[in-house]
């Protein structure tokens, strides 16, 4: 029988879940044009993954040389490989520099150039005139830009009357007849659960690098909120496209900013050679990110590596001037030191690609609402539930996210989730009854894993899912391999009936919080892996060696995978990439070859 949990009831007008870059700006944003707003965290805001975020924002400001957003939308299409929704990068590029602006004026201690304005540097992929050479978008706080930002919106948030529910363990979604009614909550500091009704519940859970063994992520990135949305029956899109930042260092998975390479740092292979010059003629090291990792790949694999074990790469820059590494990278100098007793202005730090971000998750239009297909309509709008940040797919990243177009998502679309929710909801607005026993299927699965009496340890099964992950869902990927990573992750879902947690508290359950967190996982990695075997081209992040090709005819189209919550078995449909703009500002960027 069930144990009783008592329940403390809260309505507010929106529930924001996670206290990221995004979660904080749709917080700020709806609690300023008076809506009652709650915000519910897992970690005390400031420690939010966005905290990591280290080379910059990207914003066609043009402080550097001249800029305009129609380059930056071009740069980001392509980045995407075409698989990006162009009406959602639209509105996300052009939006970009004025919530830069925004973040400026809210105190973001941003670096400067000589005149006192933001600095910007070249980051991967980023043009000038429709791909003609690299640009200075990146606006940067040194490498430390996403803590600056960070710092800064929660500051701001607590200008306004947003209640911050702090150590709160999103646990479920309330759904009622197909719509968001609102959100269960354990308090891991003091045990109790809550029970919030909404009228919009705001996902902004963040990615799910911990799906993988080795990754940038924070332990707490276990895509909390995608999880949630394929229990209410929602399907999350484009999982398959995991990215791999070029540069983690090697062992330790720590990221080294991109803004290494584009300050002028380089890379090279175990003969010295900067090889990225045969791979990527123009853009060299600054190619997208997708494009240096599968070189940084094959070069190792041909046995052009570096150290004794021919097992990673070199990332110079200690040919920068000092007083440059000093003011601009100060926080990667520290951790090269720390994670590879590394002197950067002495020697190469050795680095290997390392997972970094989903461009999958959470389907919605540019507002953050969240869609499904329903009746053959793949823009249904999923009533009260909107998503935004990594836990989304707007789709602005497509097949791979350009560097600095990250944070710039959270801000725009973190904005537009709260200017959404003021538009359309009333402040006060009365709401219905919950159904007698809403949250109760969120209770029955916390019970069953608290009580849980099996035999296998959860660190034993998510250890096995990661290096499932990390050995068959890769950088480069063939359909054996992939089937394989199938069924392992296939025998670890089947394994969660077997889970064994010792701790049965409620206060500070760090046992019972790490297995919730890992049948988060374990459900995106089958959603992840499913959706790479089937998808037979290579785009983007997703590099096939049995299909080396992209084929937009077949696949030209973002992937929705449904989980079957006993079986594990991931149902695939489609949806259209969305191939108009937004505005008539620019047209429709055709797909075209993908060079750089
Ligand atoms: O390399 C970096 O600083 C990472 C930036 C990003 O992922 O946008």
């Amino acid at each position: 029988m069930m144990t009783a949990y008592p329940i403390i009831d809260h309505t507010f007008d929106v529930v924001v879940v996670g206290a990221g870059g995004s979660g904080l700006r749709a917080t700020l944003e709806a609690a300023r044009h008076g809506l009652k707003v709650a915000n519910i965290t897992k970690v005390f805001p400031t420690r939010s993954h966005t905290v990591a975020a280290q080379g910059g924002i990207s914003a066609s400001l043009g402080n550097m040389e001249p800029d305009d957003w129609r380059w930056h939308m071009y740069d980001t299409v392509k980045g995407s490989d075409w698989l990006g929704d162009q009406d959602a990068i639209e509105y996300l590029c052009r939006n970009a520099a004025e919530s830069v602006y925004e973040l400026e004026h809210f105190g973001v201690p941003f670096s400067r150039t000589e005149e006192g304005k933001i600095y910007q540097r070249a980051f991967g992929g980023m043009t000038k005139d429709y791909g003609k050479a690299p640009i200075q978008r990146t606006c940067a706080a040194a490498d430390r830009t996403g803590h600056a930002i960070l710092h800064t919106l929660y500051g701001q948030s607590l200008r306004y009357d947003a209640v911050f529910f702090i150590e709160h363990f999103a646990l479920d979604l309330i759904m009622e007849d197909g719509r968001c009614r609102g959100v269960m909550s354990w308090c891991l500091d003091d045990g109790a659960i809550h029970r919030f009704r909404a009228n919009r519940v705001i996902l902004a859970t963040g990615g799910y690098g911990r799906a993988y063994l080795n990754c940038t992520s924070a332990h707490t990135c276990t895509g909390d909120g995608n999880a949630m949305v394929l229990r209410a029956g929602l399907p999350l899109q484009d999982m398959e496209f995991v990215q791999f930042h070029p540069t983690g260092v090697f062992s330790a998975g720590v990221l080294i900013t991109e803004g290494v390479r584009g300050e002028g740092g380089y890379l090279t292979n175990s003969s010295g050679e900067r090889f990225m010059e045969r791979y990527a003629p123009n853009a060299k090291d600054l190619a997208s990110r997708d494009v240096v990792s599968r070189a940084m790949t094959i070069e190792i694999r041909e046995g052009r590596g570096c150290g004794p074990n021919k097992d990673h790469i070199h990332l110079h820059l200690s040919h920068l001037d000092p007083k440059i590494i000093h003011e601009r990278l100060p926080g990667i100098s520290d951790s090269a030191r720390i994670f590879a007793g590394v002197d950067v202005t002495k020697a190469p730090i050795p680095v290997l690609p390392t997972v970094h971000y989903n461009m999958g998750g959470i389907p919605t239009n540019y507002h953050g609402e969240v869609y499904t297909l329903t009746n053959g309509n793949p823009d249904t709008i999923v009533p009260g539930l909107m998503a935004i940040g990594e836990a989304a797919c707007v789709s602005v990243h497509g097949a791979n996210r350009l560097g600095s177009n990250s944070l710039i998502d959270l801000v725009v679309f973190g904005r537009a989730a709260g200017l959404k929710c003021a538009a359309d909801v009333t402040p006060g607005e009365r709401q219905p009854d919950l159904a007698k026993g809403a949250g109760d299927t969120a209770l029955a699965r916390l019970d069953r894993f608290r009580n849980a009496k099996g035999g296998t340890p959860t660190s034993r099964l998510r250890l096995k899912m990661q290096k499932a992950m990390q050995e068959h869902c890769a950088v480069f990927r063939e359909a054996n391999v992939l089937r394989e990573g199938r069924e392992l992750v296939s025998q670890v879902y089947k394994g969660v009936a077997d889970i064994d947690v010792k701790d049965r508290s409620m206060i500070w359950n760090a046992d019972l919080l790490e297995t919730l967190e890992f049948d988060n996982l374990i459900a995106q990695a089958a959603v992840t892996v499913e959706g790479a075997v089937t998808r037979e081209e290579s785009r983007g992040a997703h590099a096939r060696e049995d299909f080396p090709k992209r084929d937009d005819e077949k696949w030209m189209k973002h992937t929705l995978g449904w989980l079957d919550q006993k079986t594990g078995q991931v149902r695939l449909d489609y949806r259209p990439v969305h191939t108009y703009t937004m505005s008539n500002d620019i047209e429709y960027i055709a797909p075209k070859a993908r060079t750089y």
